[in-house]
């Protein structure tokens, strides 16, 4: 019952969502601001707690790789990578979000798509993040696209994910 209520109510808020377009660094410094703070309190804990929101928007948009969902000009979705470290061929994903209104909708999961792609076809072998433990819905996320837990810290997660050294992708 309660499953078919959640299917019904998604469904209802797809509707709503008329159309949801993917890109890639597109969006402007005061997008990623915007939009960090509208997602603030979904973040476990709080992302105002955790960082200065306007330096890490900064950060974010200088120094990252960001895939993004719009729906009607409005930034809903984003997953930020640092994929700069040559040396070790490491990435980094350091923020993942959507706002409330489009959770449930598979923006994460196609945005964190993009984002191994990416990494993929620009020959780093591994992406790691961390997550707080207690962020059932991210940690469930990232397990389903294949990041294993590899080191757990006070209230985190540490969590990565190997990917196929380029040589060895099927051609
Ligand atoms: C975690 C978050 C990014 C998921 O975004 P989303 O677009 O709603 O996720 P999707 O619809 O693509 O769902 C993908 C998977 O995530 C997991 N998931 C998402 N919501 C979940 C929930 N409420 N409970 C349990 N698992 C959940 C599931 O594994 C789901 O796969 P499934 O639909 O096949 O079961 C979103 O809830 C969010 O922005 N949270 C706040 C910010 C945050 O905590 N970011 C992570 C920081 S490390």
């Amino acid at each position: 019952m309660a499953r078919a209520f959640r299917a019904m109510e998604i469904s209802i808020r797809y509707m709503n969502v008329h159309e949801i377009i993917y890109k890639t660094k597109a969006a402007s410094e005061a997008d990623i601001f915007v939009h960090l703070k509208e997602c603030s309190a979904l973040f476990v804990p709080d992302l105002s707690a955790a960082v200065d929101i306007r330096e890490y928007a900064g950060k974010i948009f200088h120094k990252s790789v960001t895939f993004e969902a719009w729906v009607k000009q409005r930034l809903a979705g984003l997953v930020a990578v640092y994929c700069n470290d040559v040396e070790t061929k490491s990435a980094y994903i350091t923020s993942v979000s959507v706002v409330r209104e489009c959770s449930g909708l598979g923006i994460a999961s196609r945005l964190l798509e993009m984002c191994i792609s990416y990494v993929e076809l620009n020959f780093f072998t591994k992406i790691v993040l961390e997550v707080n433990a207690s962020n059932a819905p991210a940690v469930n996320l990232y397990k389903k696209y294949g990041f294993a837990i590899f080191e757990s810290k006070e209230s985190s997660f540490l969590m990565k994910l190997e990917l196929p050294a380029f040589s060895e992708l099927p051609h």
